[in-house]
């Protein structure tokens, strides 16, 4: 976990799911055998943060706890840990800049710096209008496409300084930004272009395609 270690400082005093929301968690909890419901504690998270505007309240997680019959504290260890939830309110678009070594090494320094500068906050702040929250994580598994990025469901990779201005300006226009690589990688790839298998798949009569 990194950057999300505070809690809301004004909470409601009482969280319930809406019935709808309360069937969804029901039908997660009988996928799980007598015991064991503590197992939909994610999906249940899940659940909570797209009813309460994408953020958690204390008062949900002692909810959710009693729901599933665990120790409250485990449910508190549970979100804290994961990136994906949030315990206090975020902007609309929360940018997530990996910082871990290999992004790291490839700039993420830079891509902090130039999310600060264009949005006049810091790590774990939002803006006054709620539009971006800025916070740094750690690996998101996509290393080899370092420097990268997470907003909301998507990736944005072999990011640079311009780039990554260029999609937070296309976000305020309320454009949607190209997700994966910036460059001109259509996957998981070297920068000088694929290499792994590529004797072997010509060998076997595979079509192999080259971009880069
Ligand atoms: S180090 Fe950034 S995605 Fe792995």
């Amino acid at each position: 976990m990194s950057g999300k270690s505070f809690f809301a400082a004004e909470q409601p005093t009482s969280f319930v799911f809406t019935d709808e929301n309360l069937r969804r968690a029901q039908a997660h909890i009988a996928k799980y055998p007598a015991g064991k419901q503590a197992s939909a504690i994610l999906p249940l998270f899940h659940i909570v943060q797209e009813q309460h505007d994408n953020w958690i309240p204390r008062a949900a997680m002692n909810y959710v706890a009693d729901m599933l019959e665990m120790p409250r504290i485990k449910a508190y260890e549970v979100a804290t840990f994961y990136s994906m939830f949030n315990m206090a309110p975020v902007g609309r678009h929360t940018i997530e800049v990996c910082t871990t070594t290999p992004c790291w090494l490839r700039g993420s320094a830079d891509l902090v710096d130039a999310c600060q500068r264009r949005l006049g906050i810091t790590l774990n702040e939002t803006t006054a209008d709620r539009h971006f929250t800025l916070r740094e994580v750690e690996c998101l598994g996509a290393c080899v496409n370092a420097p990268m990025i997470q907003i909301g469901e998507h990736y944005y990779e072999d990011l640079t300084r311009e780039s990554m201005v260029g999609i937070i300006d296309d976000l305020v226009a309320g454009r949607e930004p190209k997700p994966g690589s910036q460059t001109r990688k259509y996957g998981s790839m070297n920068d000088s272009g694929t290499t792994t298998l590529i004797d072997e798949a010509r060998q076997l009569g595979v079509a192999v395609q080259e971009t880069v």
